[in-house]
C-alpha cells in the first residue's frame, strides 16, 4: 500500500505546527517522521500524540556516541513509542549493536513491539567531493555505504537509510527483508534544497525502497494534500510491477 511507503518528515518546532500537519495531512500517510527539531523542542511527548492517533513514527535523532550511552539512549526513545529509531553506522558496530539489542529488551520488558532501529550510512546532502576532499574518506561513496549496510546488518540492525541512488546495491548486498528507507526524494522539477544526490518517488520505490521518506517537496508546497496526493499516485504507478 502506498501510504504505508511514504513517511512525511514533520520538520517544525512546535506541538501546535506538528499537530496542524497531522491534521492538514490526515489520509495521505501512515507514517511520520520526528526529527531534532521537533523532538529537542517537545521531547518524547509529541512522539507519544503521534503514535496515539495511530501513525507510525520515525524517530530520526541518528544516535552516534560510545556504545553504552547509545544502548542506554535507544533504551529511553523505545518508551516514546516510535516504530523506527535510528543510529550513525559511523559510530561503529559495537555501538550499533548495543542500540538494536537495547531496544529489543526494552521493548520486550515493557511489553510493546520493538522499534525497528535503523543506521544512517552517508547522509544525502553529501557529494562526492565533500566525502573525499572534507572528510577525508577515499573511495567511492556508494562502496562506503555497502560496507556500512553490511557492518549494520551484520551488528543486528534492521536496516539503513541511504541514498536512492544506492538502493539497488544495497538491496543486493543486503537481501529482501533488510529495511532501506530513503530521504532525498524530489519530484521532476522540484527544488533540491540542500539535498544532493536524490531520486524521484517512483524510481526510488522502483529501485526497492522500504520507505521513502519526503519533507519540503510536501511541507513547503502550496498545497500540502495536493503535493502528498502526487507523490502517492506516483509511488502507486510504480510499485504495481513489483507486486504482480
Ligand atoms: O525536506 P526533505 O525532503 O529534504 O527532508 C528530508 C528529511 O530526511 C529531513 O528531515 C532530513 O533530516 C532527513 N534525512 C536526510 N538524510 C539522511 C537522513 C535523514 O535528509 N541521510
Amino acid at each position: 500500500m502506498s501510504k504505508d511507503k511514504l513517511i512525511i518528515a514533520l520538520d517544525v518546532n512546535s506541538r501546535a505546527e506538528a499537530m496542524s500537519l497531522l491534521k492538514e495531512l490526515a489520509g495521505m500517510s501512515g507514517f511520520f517522521k520526528v526529527g531534532m527539531e521537533l523532538f529537542y523542542s517537545e521531547g518524547a511527548g509529541i512522539v507519544r500524540e503521534i503514535a496515539a492517533t495511530g501513525a507510525g513514527v520515525f524517530l530520526d535523532l541518528k544516535l552516534h556516541d560510545i556504545p553504552n550511552t547509545v544502548g542506554r539512549a535507544a533504551r529511553v526513545l523505545v518508551r516514546s513509542g516510535a516504530s523506527i529509531i535510528n543510529v550513525h553506522a559511523a559510530g561503529g558496530g559495537a555501538m550499533m549493536r548495543a542500540a538494536g539489542e537495547a531496544a529489543r529488551e526494552e521493548a520486550g520488558r515493557l511489553g510493546l513491539p520493538a522499534p525497528a532501529v535503523v543506521a544512517v550510512t552517508v547522509l544525502t546532502s553529501i557529494d562526492r567531493d565533500s566525502f573525499n576532499r572534507e572528510m577525508g574518506y577515499t573511495g567511492a561513496i556508494e562502496d562506503r555505504v555497502r560496507s556500512w549496510a553490511l557492518l549494520a546488518r551484520e551488528s543486528g540492525l534492521d536496516g539503513v537509510v541511504c541514498s536512492p541512488r544506492e538502493i539497488e546495491m544495497v538491496r543486493m548486498a543486503c537481501g529482501p527483508d533488510f529495511q532501506i528507507i530513503t530521504p532525498g526524494i524530489r519530484p521532476a522539477g522540484s527544488d533540491l534544497n540542500d539535498q544532493r544526490r536524490v531520486m524521484t518517488p517512483g524510481g526510488a520505490i522502483k529501485a526497492g525502497a522500504s520507505r521513502i521518506v519526503v519533507g519540503r517537496p510536501i511541507t513547503a508546497a502550496p498545497d500540502r494534500r495536493a503535493a502528498a496526493a502526487a507523490i502517492l499516485a506516483e509511488l502507486s504507478a510504480s510499485s504495481c510491477h513489483c507486486e504482480e
